[in-house]
């Protein structure tokens, strides 16, 4: 039987989701008033499946099981306790890219989960979540090379998965915070054998490095960074003082910025995830949606299918 890959976006918000519990900015005012320019967002996750019945879970965020709720090819039912996903692959040690970890603790077996050696450091140190499991089924980690090296999984190997580190930050409580290591952030080609074609997932792109473009370039399909518009949008929206670059993500609109790149692009079709609540993007009908929109750039949102 002949089935496309297919990837589903589980969470299209950045950390805090949207509306985010203590947030009564612009937008989460909005939202909660009803408005329906609006929608709501569960935290940064992706899955993704080659033959429709085995999932690969792309970051684990605190939303999963809700997120597994609403998407029920992840809970096939075949006995008395099931999942649909099969292995997790985390990018980051981000608390809204692995906490939902702590939330799946009930697995029945080992969780295989594919990260860099950075990654599992901060996972047994600074945030030691593969150590708090170990009191459970414990982990099964498969060390990802940092050096761009094609892979597969089992019950998923029509799928390559190439791991392609990224310049941004290591999260607060990680030992490398302030002398990042190639491999605390990664981006992925995922690839459909049968047919050739990719998507890149990067929920996280600080800079746009050459070998990052060339990725970009040869996609099918980019899903990226879009937490903010502006670098400086949390500290003017009074929730922060941090700018964005200081967080590992590029902006939407400045030159050089996740627009400009992704306008320089012939082949793909582009979406944005990871989206952070102060972002204008959020409202469908603001001038800066309508930016996006005539530069063909999608938003994603959950319960996306994208079919390759
Ligand atoms: C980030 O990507 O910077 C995170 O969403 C921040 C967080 O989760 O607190
Ligand atoms: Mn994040």
């Amino acid at each position: 039987e002949w089935i496309v890959m297919h990837i589903r976006v589980l969470g299209s918000a950045a950390g805090g989701g949207f509306p985010q519990w203590n947030d009564n900015g612009e937008n989460c005012k909005g939202l909660r008033a009803g408005n329906p320019n609006f929608k709501a967002r569960n935290q940064s996750s992706i899955t993704v499946s080659a033959n429709g019945e085995d999932w690969i879970l792309i970051n684990a965020s605190p939303d999963i099981r809700a997120q597994i709720e609403s998407f029920p090819p992840l809970q096939p039912a075949r006995k008395i306790r099931d999942t649909g996903i099969s292995s997790i692959i985390i990018t980051d040690s981000q608390i809204d890219h692995t906490t939902g970890l702590l939330i799946l603790r009930e697995h029945d077996k080992p969780w295989d989960i594919y990260c860099t050696k950075s990654v599992y450091e901060d996972m047994t140190t600074g945030y030691p979540i593969f150590n708090i499991l170990g009191h459970f089924r414990g982990v099964n980690w498969h060390e990802v090379s940092t050096e761009q090296v094609p892979y597969t999984i089992p019950k998923a190997d029509n799928i390559i998965f190439t791991a392609v580190p990224l310049k941004s930050e290591a999260p607060p409580y990680s030992p490398h915070r302030h002398n990042t290591v190639p491999g605390d952030n990664v981006g992925y080609k995922i690839e459909d054998t049968e047919t050739g074609k990719n998507l890149f997932y990067a929920p996280g792109l600080g800079v746009i490095e050459d070998h990052v473009y060339e990725y970009l370039k040869n996609a099918d399909v980019v899903l990226i960074d879009g937490t903010v518009w502006t670098n400086d949008e949390m500290a003017r929206a009074g929730v922060n003082n941090k700018l964005a670059s200081e967080m590992g993500h590029l902006d939407q609109s400045s030159k050089g910025g996740i627009i400009d790149t992704l306008t320089s692009l012939q082949k793909p079709r582009k979406i944005l995830i990871h989206i952070n609540n102060t972002n204008p993007i959020l409202n469908e009908e603001s001038e800066e949606r309508k930016i996006l929109n005539s530069n063909n750039i999608e938003v994603s949102y959950d319960g996306m299918d994208i079919i390759i």
